[in-house]
């Protein structure tokens, strides 16, 4: 069990702090999981009075736990840790005295995490202040949100001004999606099993496949999506990470140093995607109005209310040259309003070597492993079988299917906020970024979005569909087709 510590999370009043952090924090004191005597600080901007904060924050649960885990008696309990406090982040005034006090009210090794839920802009000039209040510590954390800047050299930028303040291993570069259970799984799976170990190559795989789909729109983030588009919010980030750790080598420990190297292996040898290759290799669409569970939705440029070429969809086809995975394409996807909600990784096998069933059976499928990560979590893998009733010899396939959620008798909780904000207290880097992946990540897309402003507008897709046509296309190139949950 952790030692009690504090949390600051400044913009504490923001959808992400209401909607995913305290949420979190609930969900880690209901498993035993938030040390007694611990503090949550969100911080807002104005703060008339802690009861109507703590209202808001009480109507916050409520609307985003699900069914089952709020109950009244824990809340009274869990609302007793936070403690908002008002703060201006971009200038100092009284209030930063007084969490100041807070803070110095108790041992001075007690470990604080600041939490940094605010545009990328002004992190530096918040880490200023903390620094010139004297409140960053030995046992002090930062941890920062994605997508860090808007461009590689923008992110050199935020990434050196935080580094003024705090060194590299009290910055916590948070991507939600490495605290999802699934995705630690990759690892299990990949290294503690030698049936994948002696199967993940060129040799064996014939493409691997990417995706995350959505099927939310443009929701209320309007200012931040439509300068960052689908391939900022979400390739940059959680798509090249769910790369990585399929494509990475064995770490030699499963500690922070040997993860974050052999992740950044993989960003170092991702093919450069450039010039005329941008339009080769790369679809990006945006939706027009559709209709989604009968109902019809609008268009992302009537959400939005004007024109833009952002694109709400990116697909992608890429390489790594290395000596493992040389000539397999690796598919990259993401969309809004798409069919269904899903993430999820495919492995596509090659066929076998030579198929001594034809005469009698026709082609044998590939095998294909399927690793879900939302909204089910479930690892499928299919094989070819002989059907049990036929004399003759045919053949069929068949899936084994793993439900990772089902054992638990709704006992678990994946919570990616709460698995990485407890790291971060714990003073666990692993599953958070290392500076160098984002400046080698941010290296690869720079050319795609410089080819874009050339040249180019996004291709339309139907609001409920899986995407404009020219993504089933990239893959038909080579013979390859989406593999589309449900
Ligand atoms: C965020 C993106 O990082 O991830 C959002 O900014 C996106 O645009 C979200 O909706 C998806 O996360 P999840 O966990 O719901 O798949």
């Amino acid at each position: 069990m952790l030692n009690p510590f504090d949390i600051i999370i400044f913009g504490g009043g923001g959808d992400l702090s209401l909607r995913k952090l305290l949420p979190a924090w609930y969900r880690a004191y209901q498993e035993g999981n938030l040390p007694a005597g611990s503090r949550i600080m969100p911080t807002v901007r104005e703060l008339a009075d802690r009861a109507e904060f703590i209202e808001k924050v009480d109507n916050a649960l409520q609307a985003h736990l699900s069914t089952g885990e709020y109950n009244k008696k824990d809340w009274a309990v869990f609302a007793e840790f936070i403690h908002p406090i008002a703060i201006n982040v971009t200038e100092i005034d009284e209030n930063w005295t007084l969490l100041k006090e807070r803070l110095e009210a108790e041992a001075s090794d007690r470990s604080r995490v600041f939490y940094l839920s605010l545009p990328p802009a002004v992190y530096g000039r918040c880490c200023e202040l903390l620094s010139q209040m004297e409140l960053i510590t030995e046992t002090s954390r930062v941890v920062v949100e994605k997508p860090i800047g808007y461009c590689g050299a923008s992110a050199e930028e935020i990434n050196s001004q935080v580094a003024l303040y705090f060194k590299e291993e009290q910055i916590f570069r948070i991507d939600h999606y490495l605290g999802k259970e699934t995705v630690q799984n990759l690892m299990a799976l990949r290294f503690s099993n030698v049936l994948f170990e002696n199967l993940w190559d060129a040799k064996t795989i014939d493409n691997i496949q990417i995706s995350i789909s959505e099927t939310v729109g443009l929701e209320t983030r309007a200012g931040f999506y439509d300068k960052a588009g689908a391939l900022r919010d979400m390739v940059q980030n959680h798509l090249l990470q769910l790369l990585c750790l399929v494509a990475m080598e064995s770490p030699h420990k499963l500690n922070a140093n040997s993860i974050r190297a052999e992740k950044l292996k993989v960003l170092e040898a991702l093919r450069p995607i450039v010039g005329k290759e941008v339009k080769e290799n790369i679809v990006r669409g945006q939706y027009v109005p559709g209709t989604m569970n009968g109902k019809v939705v609008p268009g992302y440029l009537e959400e939005l209310g004007d024109n833009s070429t952002t694109e709400t969809f990116v697909a992608i086809r890429a390489h790594i040259d290395n000596w493992r995975w040389a000539g397999v394409p690796f598919y990259l996807r993401t969309g809004k309003r798409l069919k269904k909600r899903c993430a999820e990784i495919v492995v596509e096998y090659k066929s076998v070597s030579h198929n001594v069933y034809e005469q009698n059976v026709g082609p044998i499928q590939p095998n294909r492993l399927v690793i879900q990560i939302q909204p089910e979590e479930s690892i499928q893998l299919t094989l070819m079988s002989k059907r049990l009733d036929s004399l003759e010899m045919q053949l069929e396939p068949v899936t084994l299917n793993i439900e990772l959620a089902e054992d638990y008798n709704n006992n678990y909780q994946g919570d990616a906020y709460k698995r990485l904000m407890l790291d971060a207290a714990a003073n666990n880097p692993a599953l958070f970024i290392h500076r160098d992946e984002v400046r080698q990540a941010w290296k690869w897309i720079d050319p795609i979005v410089e080819q874009w402003q050339k040249s180019g507008v996004p291709a339309l897709y139907r609001a409920g569909s899986w995407g404009p046509i020219d993504a089933d296309e990239l893959l038909a190139e080579r013979n390859h087709t989406w593999y589309n949950a449900g």
